[in-house]
């Protein structure tokens, strides 16, 4: 039997019911994204067509405290999502008497992350930066290639160990094993699910075009579920189509090539240096010379840049009212403070700069084929090496920079 015996810090604030264990806690419709969709569109979705798509997403993806995906022809979504794992993150926290866990993300994640994922719980709004909101299914700090290429298992498990230093992003490296990889598939469901939700919302406003119009004919309290999945069969490809890059995820990761000699000595350093200001990395533009530009870019992140026109800013208040969070300009990052959040081991510096950081205004690096001419300017993979130097540099001797003795030591400091 699970016991709902504890509830993770702040989460007694939520409503929590009494009796055998069972909360009633539910999926947040994404208002937001809907109310942008129907004002690109200029189409208001009737009460009926709203409530299908979620009585079509808790079909497919179950609830909060039973979750569960729709098995798929194309899309083997076993290989993605795990659904006992699921289970073990989902649910009221609680614990067997063997010790096995249950309900670990409202336990450590939900008080900022939301039962959603939407990142507003209950401390949401008082973060800087804000929690993420996983539903895009856009991540900043992964290995893999291409912007809209979703993490590994790994580079998930990872950030839970690290946390993200200089955010109240915790490490959960104390967490049992189990639990750990239960929290990545529960992020990756909370993702799939809400990119799913945002794909019905789209297909709605495209192809709804009467309030009597529907996405799929079915009355979903009382048909049976074989009745619903039929019907519901002509929507899975967009599942499929969301879900796919998480299982192609593995063979799209970059590896960083080993450091090489003398990655790190003062010569690196001062090469380092020059790309950084240079035109073709362009790292200057943004971060200053000296890389201690933390300055506000007037610019905002593509997860605000949704429903938020910096061009019509009036407009905000009708989604800060349907709970979208107050928009913060871009924080470019002052490299001197040595803060990485996607890890500070060069290899990690590596990834950021190879990547840029998705989602942000910092875009990947112009990297140059092996076998490019040397009129090619982009840059090289010991290009990237020297960028790292500097930046690790920037940090381990800020001071140095500002009294003007540039690149008079070695990275690591010996
Ligand atoms: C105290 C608040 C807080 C808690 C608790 C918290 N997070 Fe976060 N999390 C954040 C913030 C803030 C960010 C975003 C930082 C940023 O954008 O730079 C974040 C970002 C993330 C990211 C995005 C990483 C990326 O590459 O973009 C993931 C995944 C994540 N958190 C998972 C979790 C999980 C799982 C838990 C529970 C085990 C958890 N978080 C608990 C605040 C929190
Ligand atoms: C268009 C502006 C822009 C350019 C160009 C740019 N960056 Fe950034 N950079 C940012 C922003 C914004 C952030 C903070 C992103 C965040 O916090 O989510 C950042 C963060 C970083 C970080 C911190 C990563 C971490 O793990 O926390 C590093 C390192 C970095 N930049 C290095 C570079 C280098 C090296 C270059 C040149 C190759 C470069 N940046 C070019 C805007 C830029």
């Amino acid at each position: 039997m699970r016991k709902a015996t504890e509830f993770g810090v702040g989460l007694t604030l939520l409503l929590v019911a009494g009796g055998c264990g069972m909360s009633r806690y539910e999926f947040e419709p994404n208002r937001v994204y809907l109310r942008a969709q129907e004002n690109i569109t200029r189409v208001e979705l009737s009460p009926v067509q709203r409530q299908d798509i979620q009585d079509i997403l808790a079909f497919w993806f179950g609830t909060p405290d039973e979750p569960r995906f729709p098995a798929l022809a194309d899309v083997p979504m076993d290989e993605i999502l795990d659904l006992e794992l699921l289970q073990a993150a989902a649910g009221p926290v609680g614990s067997e008497e063997d010790g096995t866990n249950f309900g670990v993300y409202r336990r450590n994640c939900a008080v900022c992350h939301g039962i959603t994922g939407d990142g507003i719980g209950p401390a949401g709004a008082f973060l800087n930066p804000y929690a993420r909101d996983f539903r895009r299914g856009l991540f900043k700090y992964t290995s893999t290639l291409g912007p809209m290429t979703p993490p590994t298992d790994q580079d998930l498990r990872l950030l839970l160990e690290r946390g993200m230093p200089g955010t109240s992003m915790p490490s959960y490296q104390l967490l049992a094993d189990r639990d750990l990889d239960a929290l990545v598939q529960y992020v990756k469901y909370l993702a799939i699910r809400g990119s799913v939700e945002r794909a019905l919302i789209v297909e709605s406003v495209d192809h709804l075009r009467d309030a009597d119009d529907r996405l799929v004919d079915v009355d979903f309290d009382r048909d049976s579920p074989e009745r619903i999945a039929a019907a519901l069969a002509e929507l899975t490809p967009l599942i499929s189509f969301l879900a796919r890059p998480w299982l192609d995820a593995p063979s799209r990761v970059v590896e960083v090539p080993p450091r090489p000699e003398g990655w790190d000595s003062s010569e690196a350093v001062a090469r380092g240096r020059e790309l950084f200001a240079g035109q073709v990395a362009n790292c200057a533009t943004c971060h200053g010379d000296d890389g201690r530009g933390d300055v506000d870019t007037v610019d905002y992140d593509d997860w605000t840049k949704e429903y938020f026109d910096p061009q019509n800013p009036r407009r905000v208040h009708e989604y800060l009212a349907l709970g979208a969070l107050k928009p913060r300009e871009m924080v470019t990052r002052n490299l001197q403070w040595g803060i990485f959040r996607g890890g500070s081991e060069p290899e990690d510096v590596y990834q950021r700069i190879f990547h840029g950081i998705p989602g942000t205004p910092m875009p990947a690096a112009p990297i140059k084929d092996a076998d490019a001419p040397a009129t090619d300017l982009r840059l090289t993979t010991d290009d990237l090496w020297d960028l790292v130097a500097y930046v690790l540099f920037l940090s381990s001797s800020g001071d140095l920079v500002a009294n003007g003795s540039v690149a008079s030591s070695n990275v690591s400091g010996q």
